[in-house]
């Protein structure tokens, strides 16, 4: 069944101001995957689970036409909003009923997206639609992320993580998935040819007030905001205080770095 989070109209116009995209090194590791594959077709790529849009547009530099899904009517409405090029379009659908025809996509990508999916009807659509010799790259960043400001890393960690577990408690059970790196997600994956990289490392600008809102388009925290929004509120300004205390700064747009692990599935059909 179909997990539906993401779906408030707020927690989609968070996501598209403070969610980014797949870092350079992941989609390096894509393209040289399909290189290798020597796939020739770009015709049509789908990134399901879009969201508004982040994980899309890289992929229109590649393909001739790349259609963004989700399930969240809001997500889509910002991804339309937002500037895309001409070659990039948006669809509300479920990942377990894709409207594509048998073999007629050459690439399916999800972004921090797919262990949110019931897998094993996500996995029959994919095996249906995607062409012969058709890839996927399903990947995701880990909760192990690093936040690095001067000398002040293991601290601005820290708060990150008393924060995170702070929200874990309304983690839904699918975020088990990443926790597992995506070993499910590539057992899911009904096709011999593939494989799983689970250290792919990238760094993200942030701004302090950047990484409170990333913190915010979390689907524990938003759970966390619906069930007890004072306390929500209070851990996100406490957030604040001690991170701008930690790093000697006033200001919510000194620049810092998040640093993050990716894993990756990726595979081929039929190959
Ligand atoms: C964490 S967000 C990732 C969005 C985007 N890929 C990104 O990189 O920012 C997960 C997205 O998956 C979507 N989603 C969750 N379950 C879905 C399903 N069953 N079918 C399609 N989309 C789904 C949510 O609406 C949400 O937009």
């Amino acid at each position: 069944m179909a997990t539906r989070l993401f779906e408030g109209k707020d927690h989609a116009s968070v996501y598209l101001k403070y969610r980014f995209s797949p870092p350079e090194k992941l989609q390096e590791v894509v393209f040289s995957y399909l290189e290798n594959k020597k796939v020739t077709s770009f015709q049509l790529a789908v990134d399901v689970g879009c969201g508004s849009g982040q994980s899309t547009l890289w992929l229109a530099k590649r393909f001739e036409k790349v259609v963004g899904t989700d399930i969240s009517e809001a997500q889509i409405e910002e991804a339309k909003q937002a500037a895309h090029p001409a070659n990039v379009s948006y669809l509300v659908c479920p990942a377990e009923n894709l409207p594509f025809k048998d073999n007629s996509v050459d690439f399916i990508m999800s972004f921090a997206a797919v262990h949110w999916f019931d897998l094993p009807s996500f996995m029959k659509e994919v095996e249906r639609v995607l062409k012969p010799s058709g890839c996927v790259a399903f990947s995701t960043n880990c909760l192990d992320m690093q936040l690095h400001y001067k000398d002040c890393t293991e601290k601005l960690t820290e708060i990150f993580q008393e924060f995170r577990k702070r929200t874990f408690e309304y983690a839904n059970d699918r975020v088990r998935r990443v926790q597992d790196d995506y070993q499910m997600v590539f057992e899911a994956l009904p096709f011999q040819d593939k494989q799983r990289i689970t250290d792919i490392y990238g760094a993200v600008p942030f701004t302090v007030a950047g990484v409170l809102g990333y913190f915010q388009t979390f689907s524990m925290y938003q759970t966390f905001l619906k069930a007890e929004p004072e306390a929500a509120k209070s851990l996100i300004q406490n957030t604040e205080k001690r991170i701008l205390e930690v790093m000697g700064v006033s200001s919510l747009e000194t620049p810092l770095e998040m640093r993050m692990r990716h894993v990756a599935v990726l595979g081929c059909k039929n190959s």
